[in-house]
Formats: C-alpha cells, structure tokens, sequence
C-alpha cells in the first residue's frame, strides 16, 4: 500500500508552489483591514498556518526556554513567534508581506509581548540567522534544500523544526506527528545542527580521518603497527561518539579539538584530538 502522505505530500507541495509562482503582490504598502486567506500568495510559497498543536509541538521538540533566540522563517500571523515569546524566549519572525508583517505585530501587541515578539519585513533567504539558536520553518522541500548550507554553517547544536518537508538525505534527529486539533500538515522535523569534524585528526591512540555525512561519520584511527574502523560515528551538536578497535570514544567538539573519554573493556581514560590542517569555520 502507498503511504497516504508520499502522494499527498508533494501535492500539497505543488499547491504551495504554483500558487507562490509569480507573486508580486507584497510590494504595496501594509493595510490595517487585512484578512490573510489560507493558500494566499506569498513571494515563494503561499500562507498556510501551521495548526496551534504542531507549533507547540514543534517549540517542544526544539526544547524552547526563556534562554533561547528563535527565528520563524516565513513567519505568516507570528503564530510560531508569538508561542515562543509566551515561553520566554526572544522570538523574531521574517516575513516578506507587509500587511503579515503588521497583522502579526498586531497579534503580539494583544498579547503584551513586547520587546520578546519581533516581526521584520524581508527575505528569508537575505536574512542573518547567525544568533538564533532555533529556526522555525514551513516552507517548501526545495527551499529547505536551498536554505541547508547556510543551516549547516551555523553554530553546532542550533535546533532547527520544519513543519511538513525535509532536508533531502539529511535525515531528521526526531519526527513526530500530532493528531489533536490537526487534520493537514501535521508533521514535525527537527535537526540539530551537527558540529563539523570532517578531516584528520591528530590523538595520542594516532591519526584519525573522519569523512562525515550531517549528523554521521565512518572513518579510520591508525597508529604505527595498527589500523581500527572507526564505527557508530554519530555528532549530537557538538557531542562526538564513535567506536574504534574495542574502545568507545566520547567527547565536546570545540572548533579544532576534541576533549572527552576513552573507554575500553580495562580502562576509562582521558582523550584529546586536535585537527590537522585547514580548519572547520564556525563549529
Ligand atoms: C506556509 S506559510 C507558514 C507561516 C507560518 N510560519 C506558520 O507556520 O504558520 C509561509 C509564509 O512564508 C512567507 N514567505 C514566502 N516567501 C518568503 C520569503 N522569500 N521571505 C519571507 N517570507 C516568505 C509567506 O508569505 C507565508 O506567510
């Protein structure tokens, strides 16, 4: 049997596409009497709310505090934005149609956010996302392709939830779908921004070379006489876990080194790798 969603899904996707295609609409100035209606057009992909219970569902997938900086992309009514504020958290919303914008900050003025609740007019693929430590997004595939190398430069352990579409063979950490009060677009992604230890490394235990695929990595440590596949390679933010000859490596990924533990069936010790040659940007 075909699963519901691999037909619907892409559809729904078209849907949001043409309807998007073409759109100039946003140029004019904001108007207070504005009623946004769902499937509206939008500069590359038409209003759709995502429902009350994925949102929320999503802020707690994404484990929102009051800490945190979160961005929603195509922000649409600050539905997402105005529920994160509620949780305490500096919540910014970018959207490119003005009379969103303003309807929005209406919504979050009811709400007496103030400062917490932010709506700017503009492109979400112009804007900065460098200080947020969660984005928010329903968009379209295509777009969360075109949006995943400016995703995977920013800082190790950044969250980031999509509503409905997925990031091509970068697989989710965590899926989850709601069923209350949510009849389409019911679906949950969330990534966690993998630190990058792509390369060689240098240890005590000899060379490590690491070849790295998002949040996974297979690879080889080899000493003088010795040579151990490195196994179960897996990056959590900037948590590093691998096996390698009969010894379970875990450690912090701090930029160009790596502090933690070596544990083997005899003995838990210490364990350092620094980076060999070029190094790994913002992680
Ligand atoms: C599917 S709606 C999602 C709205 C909201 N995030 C939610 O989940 O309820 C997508 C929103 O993105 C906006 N949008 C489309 N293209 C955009 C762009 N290039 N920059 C900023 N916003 C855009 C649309 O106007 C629309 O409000």
């Amino acid at each position: 049997m075909v699963a519901w969603w691999s037909v619907r899904l892409p559809l729904l996707a078209l849907c949001l596409s043409l309807a998007a295609a073409g759109a100039h609409a946003q140029a004019q100035p904001a108007n207070k009497d504005f009623e946004p209606q769902v499937g509206q057009e939008g500069k590359d992909v038409v209003w759709v709310p995502t429902s009350q219970t994925l949102v929320n569902k999503m802020l707690d997938m994404a484990k929102v505090t009051a800490k945190d900086s979160v961005i929603d992309l195509g922000s649409g009514v600050g539905r997402t934005v105005i529920t994160a504020a509620k949780r305490g958290a500096r919540a910014v919303g970018i959207e490119y149609n003005p009379n969103m914008v303003e309807l929005s900050r209406r919504n979050a003025a009811k709400e007496g956010l103030g400062e917490r609740a932010q709506f700017r007019k503009a492109d979400l693929f112009e804007t900065d996302l460098s200080d947020a430590t969660v984005i928010t997004m329903f968009l379209l595939p295509s777009i969360n392709l075109k949006l995943r190398p400016k995703l995977l430069d920013l800082k190790p352990g950044t969250r980031i939830v999509s509503n409905s579409f997925t990031m091509g063979e970068w697989n989710a950490d965590e899926t989850a779908t709601v069923d209350k009060d949510c009849t389409t677009y019911c679906t949950a992604y969330l990534w966690i921004i993998p630190a990058k230890v792509d390369g060689a490394w240098h240890t005590p235990q000899g060379e490590l070379t690491l070849k790295q695929e998002f949040q996974n990595f297979t690879g080889t440590l080899k000493s003088a006489n010795h040579s151990a596949a490195v196994a179960n390679g897996k990056i959590h933010g900037d948590q590093i876990s691998f096996t390698a000859g009969g010894t379970q490596y875990t450690g912090h990924v701090n930029g160009n080194s790596i502090e933690g533990t070596a544990k083997s069936s005899t003995a838990s010790n210490k364990w350092t790798a620094t980076r060999v040659g070029k190094t790994a940007g913002r992680s």
